[in-house]
Parts: C-alpha cells; structure tokens; sequence
C-alpha cells in the first residue's frame, strides 16, 4: 500500500517535471522565433530599401517586405496563442490529465457499483436466511383459565381430543422442550424429532437431541417449516419472543399448579380461530381450541 503511494507520487512528479520542460522548450522557441522575426523583418526592410534605391521603384515597392513581415506577424501571433492558450490547455500532459481523471471517476463509479452489488447480495444473503427461518415457530400448550398448565411436574386434566390434536398438529415435526418437561413423559415422543433443553452439559435423553440453548433448538430444527414449543414454563416464557403463532387449548376451569403459561398480550398475539367445545363424557371441562398469531 505504501509502495503504491509512493509510486503515485513518483508519478506525480515525473508528470510535473515532464510538463515544465516541455513548457520551457515551447517558451524559448517562442523566443527564438521572436528573434527570427526581428531580424527577418530588419534585413528584409533594408533590402527593401537598398534595393529601392539603387532601381529608384516608388515607395510601392516596400510592399514585398512588408507583406512579408506582415504575414509573418500573424504566423507569430500564431506561434504565441499555440503555446499561451493551446498547449497550455490542451498539452499532451493536459489531455493526459483529463484522461486520468476520467479513469479515476470510472474506477470510483465501478467501485461504487462493486459496493452496491455487494450490499445486494449480502441484502440477497440475509434475506435468504431470513427465509430460512421464515418458519413457522409455533407454541403448543393447554392452559386452564387461571393460566395454570401444571403441578407438580405433571399434567393435571386428560382431554382426549386435546391429546388428538396435539399429535395431529405436531406429527412428523421437532418438539422442542424443557428438561422437565421430558422428564415427566415416560419417554421421547413417537413420530417427532423431540429436542431437550438444559443448562446441563453431559444430559443424556433417550432418542432426543439434547441442546443447552433455545435458539441452538431452533436452528437444529432449521430444516422444518413448523417446530413447535411443547413446554413447560420457562419454555414457554422464553419461546414467546421468537414464536409466530400459539396453538392454545383454554380448558375452562381453575386449577391449582404450580407451572403458568404467560399472559397472552392482546397488543402483540392476534386471535384467529377459535374452535369451543363442550365437556362430555371424555371431557370433564370446556375447552376451547385458540389460534393465535403474531401481529407483524
Ligand atoms: N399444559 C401443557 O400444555 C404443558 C406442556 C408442557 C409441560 N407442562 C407442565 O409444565 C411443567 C414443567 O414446566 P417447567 O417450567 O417446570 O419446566 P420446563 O420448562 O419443562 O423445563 C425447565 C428446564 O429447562 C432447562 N432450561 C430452562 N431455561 C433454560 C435456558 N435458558 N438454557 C438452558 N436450559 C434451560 C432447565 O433444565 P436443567 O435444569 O436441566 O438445566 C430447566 O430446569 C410440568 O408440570 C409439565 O407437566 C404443561
């Protein structure tokens, strides 16, 4: 880099220098001419003369020298605006100045464009992983009306049709879940790709990927389109923020627990389907299946 400055400066000068010699020469051929002009210009008038005298011609026949030096003044004015005004303009180091400095200009716009197709396609990039993670994060849960969604590290109601639609919905995806949570099943989920959280390093889970962070759960659930936040209560609490939509079951009772799901914030989590279903035989409580999705 530094050579390279150097060697611009170098450059520089060499350019200069070559531009002052080359002017010093046009100037003192300048003067020569002048010279010429002068001397020219005096011999041919007392040639004139002589001549005029000894063949005794009117004063007419000064013309030949005049007309000479006449023209020749003009071939001079000439001489004088080539080096004043066009070699001082439009100088070979003249046109190679404009000739550099249009190479700076396309250099600085083909930089620029260089610049911009970069932004463009780190833009591209991004927007790529971006569409990679355009899944589908969804939380699965049911919680009762005074939020409670367990006691003790267990279930507290059996609904059926809950159950059904639990596996209906997460069929064939990741199930991502607290260490407690896999601890309370008697074993991994048949048909899923189950993925245990903890902050515990040598966890060892039975047909389940075991990672020690929620996002490390997202990204090895990359591949799917719908992973979904099975529980329990810190998961939950955690997986709000990076969910897009809330399969939640309302079962309309109170119950005493000791494992909430978090308020659902009307200003962040829309409603858009709402399934009621009334208790029977299978089914001791209310229950209502909710969709929501995040408000973009
Ligand atoms: N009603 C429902 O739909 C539903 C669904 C699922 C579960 N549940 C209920 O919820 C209860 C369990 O929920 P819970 O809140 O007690 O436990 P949990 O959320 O299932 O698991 C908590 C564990 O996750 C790990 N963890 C939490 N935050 C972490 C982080 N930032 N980084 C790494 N690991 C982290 C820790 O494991 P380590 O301690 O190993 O580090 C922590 O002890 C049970 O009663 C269960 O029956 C209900």
């Amino acid at each position: 880099m530094k050579s390279k400055n150097n060697s611009d400066i170098d450059q520089e000068q060499i350019e200069l220098l070559e531009y002052a010699q080359s002017r010093i020469k046009q100037k003192k051929n300048l003067y020569y001419h002048f010279v010429l002009f002068l001397f020219i210009s005096i011999i041919s008038l007392t040639l004139n003369h002589i001549f005029s005298i000894s063949n005794n011609i009117s004063f007419l026949s000064y013309s030949w020298s005049f007309w000479l030096i006449f023209s020749w003044f003009f071939l001079f004015l000439f001489h004088v605006f080539n080096v004043y005004v066009t070699n001082r303009f439009m100088s070979k180091s003249w046109v190679r100045k404009q000739k550099s400095n249009l190479i700076k200009l396309q250099k600085l716009k083909i930089e620029n464009l260089k610049k911009e197709a970069e932004i463009e396609s780190k833009i591209k990039a991004e927007s790529e992983i971006f569409n990679k993670k355009s899944q589908l994060i969804t939380i699965i849960v049911a919680a009762a009306e005074n939020d409670v969604i367990g006691i003790d590290n267990k279930l507290i109601w059996h609904l059926s049709n809950d159950l059904k639609r639990f596996k209906e919905l997460t069929k064939g995806h990741h199930v991502i879940m607290g260490r407690k949570t896999f601890e309370s099943m008697p074993r991994a989920l048949p048909n899923r790709t189950n993925i245990v959280i903890t902050r515990k390093k040598d966890y060892l889970a039975e047909n389940a990927i075991v990672t020690n962070s929620l996002s490390d759960a997202i990204s090895i659930s990359s591949e799917d389109s719908q992973p979904f936040i099975i529980g329990g209560g810190e998961i939950y609490k955690m997986a709000l923020n990076i969910s897009d939509r809330i399969e939640l079951t309302r079962v309309h009772h109170n119950f005493d627990g000791d494992t909430y799901f978090p308020e659902i914030d009307a200003k962040i989590w829309r409603e858009t389907n709402r399934i009621e279903k009334k208790k029977d035989d299978n089914h001791k409580y209310n229950y209502t299946f909710i969709t929501y999705e995040k408000i973009k």
